[in-house]
Formats: C-alpha cells, structure tokens, sequence
C-alpha cells in the first residue's frame, strides 16, 4: 500500500473547487496536479493559489481529457454544476481514476443511477468513487447518528430537516447555471436543502412515500424553487417535515431533528444544541418527573456544541474530515463513508419533493429511484 500523497485534479475551479483546492493542500494525503475549468482564467486562478501556498504548481487545462493526458492523476475531484457530474465522472472512472463528486451526485436519478453501476463495476479493480456530503463528519451529526442507529433513542419517531437561508438575487445571477432545472437540478432542496436531507436519510433510514410542495416567491429570473415544504414517510413509520429556503432574509439557521421514544439529538448549525437518552431505569409512570437534562456538554468539546466558541475553519475542516476517509477508503480498498448508493437515495428523495410537488400529489420514492416517475418534467408551484 503506497503511502505516497494522492494526485488529485480538481474539475471545475469556481467557488467550491478552490475551496477543494485549499482543503487538498493543507491535507498530508494528497496534493493538486491539475486544474480544470471550461473557462481557462477559473483555472489558473486556482493554480496560482496552490502555487502561493509553496505547492508545486497544477498543470492547467480546460478539459478533463487534458488534464488526464497531460497530469499524474490519482484521484479527479468532481465540482462542476451540478448537471455535469456524473458526465465528468464517467470519464473519470472510464480512465481508471479514483473519483470525488460534490453534492448533489448529479440531477438526474437516471444519470445517478448508471454512475452507481459503474462505480459498482470499478470497485473490484480498486476504484473508489465517493461523493461530498461533509457534514456526515460533523461530530454533532455523527453523535446523532450513531444513537440513532445503535438505537439509544428507542423507536424513531419523526424528525425534521430546515434550511432557512437567504440568498441574494445577485447569487442567482452570478452564473447561468444556477436556478436552472438543467444544471442546478432545483433550488433550495437541491442546492442548499440537499445537506440536511441527506443527514435525515442517513439518520432515519430508507424513505418511503413524500408529499410536498413548492413556490419561487422571493426571486426572479430563475427556473427553480425558493421554498419548500414536504412530509415524508420512513419505512420505520417514522415521519418527517423538510423545510429548505433560500427566500429566509436575512438567512437563519439549520436545523435537525431526531426523535425517538427514549431519547432525542437536536443539531443546529452544524452544532449539537440538544441530546438526551433515558436512563435503562428511569421512571415512565404516568406521575413520573421525566429527567430532561441535556447531556450534550458530556458528548463533544465546547466548539462543537451550541452557544461555544465557533470551530476554527469549520467549512475547510468539514471537507478535511471527509478526505480523512477518503484517503483511507482509496488506501486501504475498502468503500468511502459517503457511496454513491447514499447520494442516489438522497438525490432520489430531493427528486420525489419535486415530482410531487409538480403532480399535486404523494410519491413513492421507490417510483423515482427505479424509474417509473424518473426525471419526470417538474416545475414550481405548478398544478396540472
Ligand atoms: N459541499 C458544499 O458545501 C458545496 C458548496 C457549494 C457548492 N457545492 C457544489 O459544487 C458544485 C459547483 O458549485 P460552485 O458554487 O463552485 O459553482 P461555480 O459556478 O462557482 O463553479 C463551477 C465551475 O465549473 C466550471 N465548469 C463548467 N463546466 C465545466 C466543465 N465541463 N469542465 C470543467 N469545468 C467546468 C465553471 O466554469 C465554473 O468555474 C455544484 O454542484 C454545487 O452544488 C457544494
């Protein structure tokens, strides 16, 4: 097993693709051989910043095709809109590299699903592809996490997931691509939303049935939504509320819920606000004084918990976190903490909002994911 940093491309140089850039660079484990951008000065803008941290300096190129004739590539880090990842990542994987694809994993179910086959197909030979959702490495979400699914919260009864952010009318037009259905693939549930819903899915397990709805109300000149709503059903029974808004002036917090019937976590931004698990022995009659403390304080440092002093470089060290496994999944051959199987059922969730949104009606996640409501022409606030 080589112990040698892992050569990665960057794909895509905009905002998230420099911060990839800054996160590679100060992680021991890799280092940036190219970067990649359709529009040349995007790319070397990132090469000049990796080569003024001291780092050797990328090879430039505005083709991933380039990039993979032309650079020691091991890993090719995917951050491109949205709608062309999967395409990117195909040719990744077709050239027999390890890939890394931001969320959401693309925006169409059928495109997922063909990158999960092959992603399938390539792990035997040792490929790995795995997909950005960084705050499955929060520690507040992984101590929630991890009683929910070792069940210390009993039966999971319901949950919430919201967004309440605001974004600028000046966000949306700062690229074609974004509020667009082709390669934003939605607005506030795809883009922002799509975190929390994959914490949710992550917490509370396979979902089944979604009945939502949508609205643009705070912007113009954009395909998508700016607010929605949805209720969802788990294959526990447990339900749900999803809230995502990019329409919350002047942008709030988010916000996850976990509920069970002995105990609760509660994370906001990124922080754990609320946990408790009942005692084995603690008093359930009817007179009982029900013990409520928190016992956060007991679980994570004080940066991590609401109302501490905030992390130092939370967003970098979100993604740090997740390249840690990353680098352990690509060494050791064994899959990454995010699969792509995990961003398709998320993407697929974030997908059955809108198609039941566009219908008026509750879908079956199943219906999306496999195919039947696949890719189904959604748009806002919309009855037929
Ligand atoms: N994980 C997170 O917290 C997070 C945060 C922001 C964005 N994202 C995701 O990252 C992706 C990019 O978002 P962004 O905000 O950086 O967008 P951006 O517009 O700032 O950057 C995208 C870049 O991709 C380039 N590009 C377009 N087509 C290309 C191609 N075929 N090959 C190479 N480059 C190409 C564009 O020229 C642009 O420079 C989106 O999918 C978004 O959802 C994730």
């Amino acid at each position: 097993m080589t112990t040698a940093p892992l050569r990665a491309a960057v794909v895509g140089c905009g905002i998230i693709g420099r911060h990839h850039a800054r996160v590679l660079v100060g992680h021991p484990d890799f280092v940036v051989t190219a970067a990649v951008d359709a529009v040349l000065p995007a790319a070397v803008g990132l090469a000049d910043e990796v080569a003024a941290s001291g780092a050797p300096r990328p090879l430039v190129t505005d083709s991933l095709e380039a990039a993979l004739e032309g650079a020691e590539i091991d890993v090719v880090v995917v951050c491109s809109p949205s709608g062309l990842h999967v395409s990117l990542a195909e040719t990744a994987l077709a050239a027999g590299r390890h890939v890394v694809i931001e969320k959401p994993l693309d925006v169409s179910v059928k495109s997922a699903r063909r990158i999960s086959e092959l992603a399938s197909a390539a792990a035997p030979q040792g490929l790995m592809v795995s997909v950005i959702s960084q705050h499955r490495f929060d520690p507040a979400n992984r101590v929630v996490a991890e009683a929910a699914h070792a069940g210390r919260f009993g039966r999971i009864s319901s949950g919430l997931a919201s967004v309440a952010w605001w974004r600028s009318q000046g966000y949306y037009d700062s690229g074609d691509w974004r509020g667009t259905w082709a390669l934003d693939g939605g607005g506030a549930v795809m883009n922002q939303g799509v975190h929390n819903v994959d914490l949710l899915v992550w917490m509370l397990g396979r979902p089944v049935e979604i009945s939502a709805q949508t609205g643009l109300l705070a912007h113009e000149r954009i395909e998508v939504e700016d607010v929605a709503v949805a209720t969802v059903r788990f294959e526990s029974g447990a339900l749900a509320v999803i809230h995502a808004t990019t329409a919350a002036y002047p942008g709030l917090s988010t916000r996850l819920q976990v509920h069970g019937d002995t105990g609760s976590g509660v994370v906001t931004d990124d922080r754990l606000e609320y946990f408790h698990v009942a005692s084995p022995d603690a008093e359930t009659g009817p007179q009982a004084a029900l013990d409520t403390a928190n016992q956060a304080t007991d679980l994570l440092p004080d940066d991590q918990l609401v109302g501490g002093p905030a992390e130092q470089d939370h967003f970098l060290r979100g993604h740090a976190r997740q390249y840690d496994d990353i680098s352990r999944a690509i060494r050791a051959g064994t899959p990454p903490g995010v699969t792509v199987d995990d961003a398709l059922l998320s993407l697929a969730t974030v997908k059955a909002i809108y198609v039941s949104a566009t219908l008026g009606r509750p879908v079956l996640v199943d219906d999306v994911l496999t195919g039947a409501l696949d890719d189904q022409d959604v748009t806002v606030g919309v009855r037929p």
